[in-house]
């Protein structure tokens, strides 16, 4: 068993892009990073997913991007809010953009968003465990129609993620509420009950806001 891998899985944290430092990965570490993320199990072996690194000065431009479709969607927005729109891509040293695309054939769509998915989170434990820190962001641009023009998606891409990654702040983030095995695990037998979480189930702003709707 190694210790050292499972602390990675079981003591990772995000940190949230706002907190991260510089550097960025190393050329070196950046390349583990991409090794493992694309290193998923992926039914029919579709490679559902590509990768854009939006890194140094390219950052900026990207910003400058959300900045100006922001403006045009909120004109009346007060100044600040929009520099907070403009930086939303100089946060971290390094953006990484998982971008899902839907390959065509007979594999199921869900099962290739898995795939993506699994992608990103393999990109997070691959930063922690070379003492970097990452954190998994969508917020409003990915979804934005003006904003997947702008990185060339079509209407086979979804963003699965702008993977955000950095160095570590002094502090360590506090952890956070973890679910409770309880209330999710059930060891099946014909007549135990089933625990489906039901305690997790409240209602949540809906998102995406903006209506793209991905499947
Ligand atoms: C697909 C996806 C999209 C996310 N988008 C956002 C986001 O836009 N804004 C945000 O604050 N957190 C977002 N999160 C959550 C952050 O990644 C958050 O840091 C994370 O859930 C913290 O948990 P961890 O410490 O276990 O990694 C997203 C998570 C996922 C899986």
């Amino acid at each position: 068993m190694s210790q050292e891998c499972l602390d990675v899985l079981l003591k990772r944290r995000s940190v949230k892009a706002v907190d991260m430092k510089a550097p960025g990965p190393s050329e070196d570490q950046l390349d583990v990073i991409l090794q493992a993320a694309s290193r998923v199990p992926d039914h029919g072996k579709v490679v559902p997913f590509y990768f854009m690194v939006i890194g140094g000065e390219h950052r900026q431009v990207a910003g400058d991007k959300v900045a100006e479709i922001f403006q045009k969607q909120n004109p009346d927005a007060p100044s600040d809010k929009i520099e907070v729109e403009r930086n939303r891509f100089n946060r971290a040293p390094c953006v990484v953009a998982v971008i899902y695309r839907q390959r065509r054939g007979k594999y199921p769509v869900w099962e290739q968003a898995l795939t993506a998915g699994a992608v990103c989170q393999n990109m997070l434990i691959a930063a922690h465990a070379q003492g970097l820190v990452g954190q998994w962001l969508s917020e409003w641009y990915a979804y934005d129609d003006d904003m997947r023009s702008f990185l060339d998606l079509d209407e086979r891409d979804v963003v699965a993620g702008f993977m955000h990654l950095g160095s570590p702040p002094d502090e360590k983030p506090q952890e956070r509420e973890r679910p409770d095995l309880g209330e999710i695990v059930t060891y099946w037998s014909p007549d135990a009950p089933v625990k489906k979480g039901d305690l997790y189930d409240r209602p949540k702003f809906p998102f995406p806001r903006l209506g793209f709707k991905p499947l």
